[in-house]
């Protein structure tokens, strides 16, 4: 087949060269003028591909790079072309496949892949595959190499994404996950992950402390989570010894405000809380070895303070994540019933979007059919409340305790405080409402005001600026900084 030379693209991840011979694409030019032929050159019609901003489709290079651009230089329009595959594939998941396949046809002919070329694609493809499919034997065979060849350029990635692995392994069964599970995504049997758990030992973690290295030089050595790292440091010390440690005064009243969020635990995440937060609810109202249910979990500070206090936890959110397996993919729409949760919970940590509040930010990260309740009108996020309060309390042991945390949604951006409607907000009074319509009896309001943690980052709304700050005044409208955690038990 013949294909317009405008529409081929060149990868620069898939095409196995550090950078087009110019000696051979003169060559070819040369060659053409005197009427040569040349055999067709290898493409792939592909999707799912990312180019600049956007995915599209496109059709890309897998052998011929040199004869295209010499086409492209003699101005001819078409080239002979033939199909790897005739279907397009899915681009992210063919990555791999594809870059092997290119590799190939450069190892028999043209302008030979050299062993720099052929070290690095053995190191991408050894970087995107950690659960290692692309076995070192194929990557030899592929690549016209001895396996000890492709050992020694890929063994420290290899050392690395096992420390990573088992590390993660680690991490999930520490938060209660059962073996079965662990190695369902793992992709290893239940006996290996059994293995793993009991031969893994990081017991040097106390001699690299003594040795002057600090909590993240630590983390890295061992390819894990700084939240992991910590929890192992602190394994075995009680909840008090590990606040010392973290260094965190505990508060010893309900009223809880932490400067800013601790930057070692949870990800950066829009709405994220401070694991101070979650740590005093642990300390007052769960022990050692319960579990933690987090429904919402966006950037997983939960996870990470129950990892540091030895809780069991089982987390969801609408949005998963490959850095944050231990999160688990759920859309809430507790309508339908469903209660995905594997084990009745000692706590239930509810941290959801307050109301509209960084809706932007949700958004993005949800899918159409999959909304974030932060887009919902009032009436379906109320209702959203009443239903979820009442499923949580059909699936919960009696002794379960809800902890509960929101912020009064008020419209106050423009309207003056005397102006404001109070059909319009949504208070800590109407959760409160509902929860005990919904069989939950609240024990507790302790008050979390936010302070400088909304004031970080570079994104800062106007109205906490010097001149926002002025205009409020002038127009005399009340700015909110409470935040609330009602605890609630069943009634
Ligand atoms: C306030 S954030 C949680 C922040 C988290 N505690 C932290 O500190 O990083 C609320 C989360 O709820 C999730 N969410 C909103 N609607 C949801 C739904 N219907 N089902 C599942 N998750 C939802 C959002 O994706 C967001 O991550």
């Amino acid at each position: 087949m013949e294909v317009n030379i405008s529409d081929l693209t060149w990868d620069q991840f898939i095409y196995p060269r550090g950078g087009k011979s110019e000696k051979t694409i003169n060559a070819y030019v040369e060659a053409l003028a005197i009427g040569a032929q040349f055999p067709p050159i290898k493409i792939q019609r592909v999707f799912n591909y990312v180019d600049g901003n956007e995915t599209t489709e496109a059709t890309i290079i897998l052998d011929g790079i040199h004869r295209w651009s010499a086409f492209k230089e003699k101005g001819i329009k078409e080239i002979a072309a033939v199909e790897w595959k005739d279907k397009p594939l899915d681009y992210e998941k063919n990555k791999v496949a594809l870059l092997l396949e290119s590799a190939q046809c450069n190892t028999s002919h043209g302008d030979r892949l050299s062993s720099n070329d052929k070290k690095r694609i053995a190191r991408d493809i050894a970087s995107t595959d950690p659960e290692c499919k692309c076995t070192e034997d194929t990557l030899a065979e592929k690549l016209g190499v001895s396996q000890q060849t492709v050992n020694a350029w890929i063994t420290d990635i290899r050392a690395r994404q096992k420390t990573n692995r088992n590390s993660i392994i680690i991490k999930l069964s520490r938060l209660g996950w059962s073996q079965e599970k662990i190695a369902k995504i793992a992709g290893l049997s239940q006996n290996r992950i059994s293995e793993i758990i009991g031969n893994t030992s990081f017991s040097n973690i106390d001699n690299l402390l003594s040795q002057g290295h600090d909590m993240e030089y630590i983390a890295r050595h061992y390819h894990m989570d700084l939240a992991l790292a910590w929890a192992l440091r602190l394994e075995g010390k009680t909840d008090q010894e590990k606040f010392k440690e973290l260094g965190w005064g505990l508060r010893t009243w309900d009223q809880w405000n932490f400067n800013e969020c601790d930057e070692r635990f949870g990800d950066d995440w829009p709405g994220r809380i401070p694991a101070q937060l979650i740590a005093h609810t642990l300390f007052y109202f769960t022990k050692p070895g319960d579990l933690v249910l987090d429904p919402m979990a966006g950037g997983g500070v939960v996870t990470d303070a129950c990892l540091l206090f030895e809780r069991k936890c089982q987390a969801f959110d609408l949005v998963s994540r490959d850095k944050r397996p231990e999160i688990e993919y759920h859309h809430w729409d507790p309508q339908k019933g469903t209660w995905p949760v594997t084990k009745k919970p000692d706590l239930i940590f509810f941290d959801p979007p307050y109301y509209t509040k960084k809706e932007k930010g949700y958004e993005k990260k949800a899918n159409k059919s999959t909304p974030s309740i932060s887009s919902y009108t009032k009436e379906d996020y109320e209702r959203f409340f009443k239903d979820f309060f009442l499923l949580a309390h059909k699936n919960a042991k009696p002794t379960t305790i809800l902890a509960f945390l929101n912020a009064d949604w008020r419209n106050f951006k423009s309207t003056p405080a005397s102006k404001e409607k109070p059909d319009k907000s949504i208070t800590i009074f109407d959760y409160h409402r509902l929860l005990s319509k919904t069989g939950w009896k609240t024990t507790h309001r302790i008050e979390c005001p936010l302070s400088s943690e909304r004031l970080s980052g570079n994104h800062l709304p106007v109205r906490y600026t010097q001149t926002g700050v002025q205009r409020m005044q002038d127009k005399r409208i009340l700015g909110t900084v409470g935040r609330t955690l009602l605890i609630a038990k069943r009634s």
